[in-house]
């Protein structure tokens, strides 16, 4: 029986590897990603804001790593499962920006309170601040709470600034809780692609997250944490002087989504993420298979698009079912593109598309130098 990681093991330190690996592969350009990560950190510098970088994107305690060798001063997970995930491989300071809901869920953070201070959770609803204190106290120990405030698209976090507030108030007297702060994501306006239209809507939410704090602090409390930005509106919010810290996750790898978000000048961030594919059936001239389809992609955005190795500029991919996908030109040009040819694709979203994946196949140039596992895959309770 051969081992998940088996099949390209052995390809490790091979020079001239990379275009070797038995495929579909996700593939994980290690010279981008560090650039990606000296980027965001350099721009946070210049912007004087912390940087808590959201490892819902990449679930990997590798990356974290990084990223915190890199000064980021904590991660954040979506969710407890993924926390528990990297907790488990030695990463702590960790932020879990989903609202949890059951008991038996609080009694985990509250117990990963316990063992490393540091783990912060947020609230959205007045009536969670009883079954919050009762797991610290049941932990013996004190749950750092953020409130998390409603942004745009209505998907978690309290209605109003005021309720903010309140809720806020609510944490500061529930005792075994401390109030630690603000969370404020306006998923909805990260992929806006015209730069001034996202900047006018990101200006409009600065405004409101501002006045919840003004709101907060109208209590007699501090918010010692106002966090929130995506990589859309990372440069954007960080200047704003409203964020203390920004949750950017997508930066790390880029995507066809994020790819299309303009402008991205030269010297920004690059594409570390790719799935590689192989070309299986050449039998007729106009189209070629591969062999990466639905199970290889997340399937909620745009298609892959080749980043290399098909030469002719209209080549494109479409999904050919489950297993496979296909390449084909304009005006049913020849494609040109014998079996074993090997195609690099861009992920069109790469955060789901790494949950399909057990591992990162880890390149320097032309070589796989490591295999680096999906710690968090599947870790989304
Ligand atoms: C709560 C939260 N914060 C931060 C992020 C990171 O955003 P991005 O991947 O756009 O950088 C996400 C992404 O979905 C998110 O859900």
């Amino acid at each position: 029986v051969i081992a998940p990681t088996a099949i390209n093991a052995p390809l490790v330190g091979t020079p001239g590897s990379r275009l070797r690996l038995h495929t579909p592969a996700l593939v994980l350009d290690l010279d981008a990603l560090e650039h990606n990560i000296a980027e965001m950190a350099r721009r946070a510098a210049r912007d004087g804001v912390a940087l808590r970088p959201h490892a819902k994107t990449h679930k990997s305690a590798d990356i974290a790593r990084l990223q915190l060798a890199a000064g980021a001063l904590g991660i954040c997970t979506a969710k407890l499962g993924e926390a528990v995930a990297l907790r488990r491989e030695g990463i702590a300071a960790i932020h879990i920006t989903s609202p949890i809901v059951t008991p038996e869920k609080l009694a985990i953070a509250a117990q990963l309170a316990a063992q490393e201070p540091g783990l912060s959770v947020v609230a959205d609803r007045l009536d969670s601040v009883p079954a919050l204190a009762q797991a610290a106290r049941a932990a013996a120990t004190t749950l750092d709470v953020l409130v998390d405030l409603g942004m745009g698209n209505n998907r978690t976090g309290v209605a109003t600034p005021q309720d903010a507030a309140n809720l806020a108030a609510a944490i500061a007297q529930a005792g075994s809780l401390r109030f630690r702060g603000l969370q404020a994501y306006a998923g909805y306006l990260q992929h806006i692609e015209d730069k001034a239209a996202r900047k006018a809507a990101a200006q409009q939410d600065q405004a409101r997250v501002a006045s919840a704090v003004a709101a907060i602090t109208a209590q007699g409390l501090h918010c010692d944490i106002v966090t929130g930005a995506g990589t859309g509106t990372h440069d954007i919010d960080g200047a704003s002087g409203v964020f203390t810290e920004l949750q950017v996750g997508s930066y790390v790898f880029m995507d066809v989504e994020y790819l299309r978000v303009a402008p991205w000048q030269a010297g920004s961030f690059q594409t570390a993420l790719f799935v590689q594919t192989t070309v299986i059936n050449a039998n007729v001239a106009n189209q070629v298979t591969t062999d990466a389809g639905y199970k290889c992609f997340a399937m909620d955005g745009p298609h892959p698009e080749i980043a290399s190795g098909a030469p002719a500029a209209d080549a494109r991919y479409f999904f050919q079912g489950d297993e496979h996908g296909g390449v084909i030109r304009n005006n049913n040009a020849p494609v040109d593109l014998p079996v074993g040819t090997v195609l690099t694709l861009t992920t069109p979203h790469c955060d789901p598309t790494v949950n399909l994946y057990d591992y990162y196949h880890c390149v320097r140039g032309d070589t796989l130098v490591a295999l680096w596992p999906v710690h968090g895959r599947g870790m989304s309770w």
